[in-house]
């Protein structure tokens, strides 16, 4: 590619635009809610005329990073899309999408989505556009400028990441279900369907516009999800996707669709896309111009969610992609910190030292309860270490397990001593204690080293450990945020919080121990578990392995001595 020249900068101002829609019958479904394809095409155009803004010249849809639904829209309600231009690199540019709704009676606002889509400037000819860069006015200007060359990078790695990670796995315990009898054959979801690309759905230059694609494919995907439920399935969000190549008006295309994997209340169904022009079309040679992965969920008549059948891959295909699901998963758990569309609710405990039992035990509680929870699902088993991963609407939470060669109680001892861990988690830099409470619990200050953050974070948080009782032979060690007065947030650290993390050991026989390390995630710490569960980093399997060679080489010196 030949280097652009500065000189040929366009220039242009603050490259921010918003759309304004009331949902007609025409835009919704049979139940009156907005049909999601009708509102990609929204953020899709939306999105296009605040990238031309900045560019000044025609733009094309390169990639839509993982877009979650958060709310329905329903007809009479309005939506708001504004969309902004975050950073502009050679010729792409990120642009940030922000959709709400608004009730026209009780004027309620919520959000529907945030989503981050990449355009490239794409003028008539063959000449390539070096954009300007964008400028930044605030802070929080800067903090998202600096997170997009974070999101660019996950994105252009993301096909190694899904070929490394399928190389993995055969690794994964979820085995296909063929003795079930109620699974259903893939082959019983396959949908087809053909488009022709007519001048409404292309820009001036004819060019085919890419929510218009994304609202196809949605409407081939739902009716193949609606095969596997027997009822109106509903879209939860859409795998980050990539055009590959342009289509333009006079093509026909080809929409193949079919269900990959069902979860637990979830469905993956894939969509294909081949363009044809006219002389491709005689041929039967299509141009491979999108694939898109879309999770649908359906609720019965109660609002409960259904179960999907579970579904049974048949052919080499079919299976290949029941596997591929279950990696897209993984890398889409992984990425949800560089979409970063919570705010993060301050979780900690004030601590008060009168109410000393109570927090103990809540401590505790909050950390069996998490381990008791149904829905957990293996990510990754690689050597000694296994990782568990557990979805939930407002949460992520890891389990790693692992086998050490230790007594449960020497193993117990050294973990409930938070001190000790530095010595083998790069995750912590400094680890002080500011109160020994009690014999069953401590506080600590804790400082860790700055990873994909603006500033290290630092933390405050009650330790209450348990030995073995009546009703239960684990060991715990339990650790959640509490505020203290004394130990306001400083300048220097972005205080984070744990809302429930620590270790259950159990002993397997007098010499050995299972080790489970849990962590409800909150989003201030997602940044040192994402490489993991994305499957770009293997930082925890690494800790983890320097954790058994701690607690077996500390535990041989004591048993030796
Ligand atoms: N996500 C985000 N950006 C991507 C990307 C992806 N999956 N793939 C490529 N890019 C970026 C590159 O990083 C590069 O950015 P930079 O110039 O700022 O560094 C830019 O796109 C161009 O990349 P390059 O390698 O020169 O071009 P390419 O041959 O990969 O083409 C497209 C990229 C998007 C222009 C090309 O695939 C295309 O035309 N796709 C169809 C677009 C379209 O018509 N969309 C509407 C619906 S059909
Ligand atoms: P992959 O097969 O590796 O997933 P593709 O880009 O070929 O990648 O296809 C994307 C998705 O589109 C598939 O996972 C599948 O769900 C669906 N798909 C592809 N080809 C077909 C087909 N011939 N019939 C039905 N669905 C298809």
């Amino acid at each position: 590619m030949e280097a652009p020249d500065p000189q040929k900068r366009p220039r242009g101002g603050a490259a921010e635009v918003q759309m304004c829609q009331a949902i007609f019958p025409s835009h919704a479904n049979d139940r009156g809610e907005l049909s999601a394809g009708q509102l990609l095409k929204w953020i899709d155009a939306t999105a296009c005329l605040a990238a031309e803004k900045h560019a000044g010249v025609s733009c094309v849809t390169a990639s839509m990073d993982d877009i979650q639904f958060e709310e329905t829209a329903r007809v009479g309600q309005i939506i708001n899309i504004k969309a902004k231009v975050i950073r502009a690199f050679k010729t792409s540019m990120e642009i940030g999408i922000k959709v709400i709704v608004q009730d026209r009676v009780t004027r309620i606002q919520k959000l529907i989505t945030v989503a981050f889509s990449t355009f490239v400037a794409k003028p008539v000819g063959e000449e390539k556009v070096c954009l300007k860069p964008v400028t930044i006015l605030t802070e929080q200007d800067q903090v998202e400028h600096d997170l997009a060359s974070e999101r660019r990078k996950v994105r252009l790695q993301q096909g190694d990441t899904y070929q490394s990670l399928m190389r993995d796995s055969s690794k994964f315990d979820d085995v296909i279900c063929d003795q079930d009898d109620d699974a259903v054959s893939t082959g019983d979801t396959w949908v087809q369907s053909i488009e022709l690309v007519l001048p409404p759905h292309a820009n001036h230059h004819g060019n085919t516009f890419g929510g218009q694609i994304m609202a196809w494919m949605e409407t081939v995907a739902n009716i193949s999800a609606s095969r596997l439920c027997g009822s109106h399935s509903i879209l939860k969000s859409v795998d980050m996707f990539k055009f590959w190549g342009p289509s333009t008006v006079g093509d026909r295309l080809v929409f193949n669709a079919i269900v990959n994997n069902t979860f637990q209340n979830w469905v993956e169904v894939g969509v294909r896309v081949e363009a044809y022009n006219c002389d491709e079309w005689s041929k039967g040679q299509g141009r491979h111009i999108n694939s898109a992965f879309l999770i649908y969920y359906a609720v019965d008549d109660n609002g409960e969610f259904i179960v999907f059948p579970r579904v049974k891959p048949i052919s080499k295909d079919d299976i290949r992609r029941y596997h591929g699901a279950i990696v897209r998963k993984r890398i889409r758990l992984g990425r949800k910190y560089v979409i970063p569309h919570k705010e993060d609710i301050p979780l900690g405990i004030q601590w008060d030292a009168s109410k000393q039992t109570y927090l103990s035990h809540s401590n505790v509680d909050a950390l069996k309860a998490l381990a008791a929870k149904s829905g957990w699902e293996v990510t990754s088993a690689v050597g000694e270490v296994k990782m568990y991963t557990l979805e939930e609407s407002d949460s992520l939470s890891l389990w790693v397990e692992k086998d050490v060669k230790s007594p449960a109680n020497l193993a117990f001892g050294l973990l409930s001593d938070l001190m000790k861990r530095p010595q083998w988690d790069p995750h912590y830099s400094s680890c002080k204690v500011i109160d020994w409470v009690s014999n069953d619990d401590t506080i600590y200050y804790i400082t860790c080293p700055k990873i994909n953050t603006s500033k290290p974070i630092d933390l405050v948080v009650l330790v209450s450990r348990r030995r073995p009782d009546k009703d239960s032979n684990t060991y715990v060690v339990a650790m959640k945020s509490v505020t203290l007065a004394s130990i306001p947030p400083s300048p220097q650290y972005n205080r984070s919080e744990i809302t429930s993390a620590g270790f259950l050991i159990e002993a397997v026989d007098s010499s050995s121990c299972t080790v489970s390390y849990l962590n409800q995630i909150s989003s201030g710490i997602l940044p040192y578990f994402a490489g993991d569960i994305g499957g770009w980093s293997k930082s925890i399997e690494e800790t983890a392995t320097s954790c058994i060679q701690f607690i077996e080489a500390t535990s041989n010196g004591f048993i030796n001595k």
